[in-house]
């Protein structure tokens, strides 16, 4: 996909703080400091659109950047640093739980693992959640430029082999090389019903 503008919008603290100009969302959920908001800068080729940041855990509210002024890419609150535990509910904290569970324009959720780890207890409660929530996600192993070729290769098998990873969507990725960029682009392409994003934008453009 082009990107043609690509903007902070909002950070909602509450959920009464989202844009109501129902345009589609997709959100980038995982752990604090897994890469959510590099993942972001990268796909819209822009550095320092979403804050990144060494210090894990700093954001806590639902940060909005809206893409060629037709859907939002939303960069969730890390979890797993401040709040613990086995409950997801709880792990992610109430705003997150209830804007996965209840936000209509949600159409996609791009759910991050560090390829060097096997996901955690944590990472694998979203993913159950995920798998039965009824739309469609993507987990993106990121980071893969911290692993050789052949320790990537011994890893995205032993991934898939735990069984609970198997047979999920996934794509590989790297903020530093951009490797994985084109694939995550069409995989929300084709999965994330944005409507006709190119077209709507230029749609309006020409109509200003
Ligand atoms: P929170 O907002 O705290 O939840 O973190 P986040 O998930 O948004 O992570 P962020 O994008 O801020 O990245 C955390 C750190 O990891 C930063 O120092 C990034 O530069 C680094 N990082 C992110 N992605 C990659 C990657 O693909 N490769 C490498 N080598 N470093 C990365
Ligand atoms: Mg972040």
């Amino acid at each position: 996909m082009q990107v043609t503008s690509a903007a902070f919008a909002v950070g909602a603290a509450d959920l009464s703080g989202a844009p109501s100009d129902g345009l589609p969302e997709i959100a980038f959920s995982g752990r604090s400091n897994v890469g959510k908001s590099s993942l972001i800068n990268r796909l819209v080729q822009r550095k320092k659109l979403a804050r990144t940041s060494s210090t894990p855990g700093k954001t806590q509210q639902l940060n909005y950047y809206c893409i060629n002024d037709a859907f939002y890419m939303v960069d969730l609150p890390g979890y797993g640093y401040v709040r613990g535990g086995q409950d997801l509910r709880r792990s992610l904290g109430k705003l997150t739980d209830r804007y996965l569970k209840g936000r209509d324009e949600l159409r996609a959720v791009v759910q991050l693992l560090d390829v060097r780890h096997q996901p955690s207890a944590l990472d694998l409660l979203m993913i159950e959640w995920l798998r039965g929530w009824g739309k469609p996600f993507l987990l993106v192993l990121t980071k893969t430029d911290k692993l050789s070729r052949s320790k990537l290769n011994r890893q995205l098998e032993s991934l898939a082999d735990g069984g609970r990873l198997a047979e999920l969507p996934y794509a590989t990725f790297s903020a530093v090389s951009g490797e994985g960029r084109r694939d995550i682009w069409q995989w929300l392409a084709d999965e994330a019903d944005l409507g006709e994003p190119a077209a709507s934008a230029a749609g309006k453009r020409g109509s200003k």
